[in-house]
């Protein structure tokens, strides 16, 4: 699956990767007229396949991203029921209740819509699965690029230790996906292997020929090695555009920017954002590679594997035969 990063995976990268025989999500819009815009070219795409499962099913096979601090869900919930998506992906409400709210809404308008949740700590793992009863959970580790909990840890104890705390509060048949830092089949074998039914993978796909990215933030993202080093965690990210408007327990992994910088070596915040308002005006939009720009430059840890721009079905393919040839050796082990 491709991760629904808003800005960047459109229903050009959706469909390209349902196509190919993965899941494609589409990246959260703004306004309602954004999403059904997109849900309608991705559904434009699908319909028109010569694959007859794809062209004739149900629901509009690829998935939307939703932001409910940044929505309205009356003005959504009538976009979902009228495209039908198979799946509604919901990421960083204020509180519990909401993924219940929208969970229970989205069900009441598109009963057939699957809702994945996406979270980042197994408390509040437990919490959304005993409140909204997603049909999958999407477990962000802390290598994530783009925003996640500032209070963070890595799939590698989320993952296993999300499943035993549901499994002692009954909950046994919850699907796991597992997100951050997953770049190709070693990755995909290993989050497998730590209990995940499925993988979500960003960064990998900022390097595919379908997604929206300026230039300058793909060829950074190409260029950077060594993602411990290469990208941080800030709040930064966020406030040097202005009022950070993201609920208080996130922050966002981004590629080294030149504010970060200026930030580590003591500006103040209000020199930062004279200086990002400045830099984003310019036509290169404030990228710059050499961990130069201001502009942020969401990206994972596995970003220094990330090394070749390819179509989204050859990394779909490649992926998932790399994992099967790691599961075929470690069987005859
Ligand atoms: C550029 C970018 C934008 C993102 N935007 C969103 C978003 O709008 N909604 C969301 O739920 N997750 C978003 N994410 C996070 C992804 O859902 C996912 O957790 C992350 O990409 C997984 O880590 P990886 O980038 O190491 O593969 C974004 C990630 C990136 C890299």
């Amino acid at each position: 699956m491709n991760a629904p990063m808003a800005g960047h995976a459109g229903p050009g990268l959706a469909t390209a990767v349902t196509l190919s025989g993965g899941f494609g999500l589409i990246g959260c819009e703004l306004s309602a007229s954004g999403i059904r815009s997109q849900l309608q070219q991705a559904s434009e795409t699908l319909r028109a396949s010569s694959n007859p499962t794809i062209a004739c099913a149900e629901l509009l096979p690829v998935g939307i991203g939703l932001l409910p601090f940044a929505l309205k869900l009356e003005e959504i919930a009538p976009v979902l029921e009228e495209a039908k998506p198979a799946v509604a992906w919901i990421f960083a409400a204020e509180d519990v209740n909401r993924y219940s709210e929208w969970a229970t809404a989205i069900r009441k308008v598109s009963p057939g819509t699957k809702i994945w949740i996406q979270v980042g700590n197994v408390t509040t793992a437990v919490q959304i699965a005993k409140a909204a009863s997603p049909d999958a959970l999407c477990i962000q580790g802390a290598d994530a690029g783009g925003h996640g909990y500032e209070k963070g840890a890595s799939i590698v104890s989320l993952v296993p230790e999300t499943l035993d705390t549901l499994a002692r509060e009954g909950i046994t048949n919850l699907p796991l996906l597992a997100s951050g830092g997953i770049v190709d089949g070693r990755g995909v074998a290993a989050a497998l292997s730590l209990g995940a039914s499925g993988v979500v993978m960003g960064t990998r796909f900022l390097a595919s020929k379908e997604v929206n990215i300026h230039p300058l933030y793909q060829a950074s993202v190409l260029e950077a090695r060594d993602g411990a080093q290469a990208t941080v965690r800030s709040k930064l990210f966020d406030e040097a555009r202005g009022p950070n408007p993201w609920p208080e327990v996130y922050d966002g992994r981004s590629l080294r920017t030149q504010s970060f910088q200026d930030y580590v070596e003591g500006s103040g915040i209000e020199d930062i954002r004279k200086l990002h308002a400045e830099a984003v005006s310019q036509e290169d939009k404030g990228f710059a590679t050499g961990l130069k720009g201001r502009a942020a430059m969401w990206a994972g840890t596995g970003i220094g594997m990330v090394n070749e721009v390819e179509d989204a079905k050859d990394i779909v393919d490649r992926v998932r035969q790399e994992a099967r040839n790691i599961f075929s050796y470690t069987a005859t082990l």
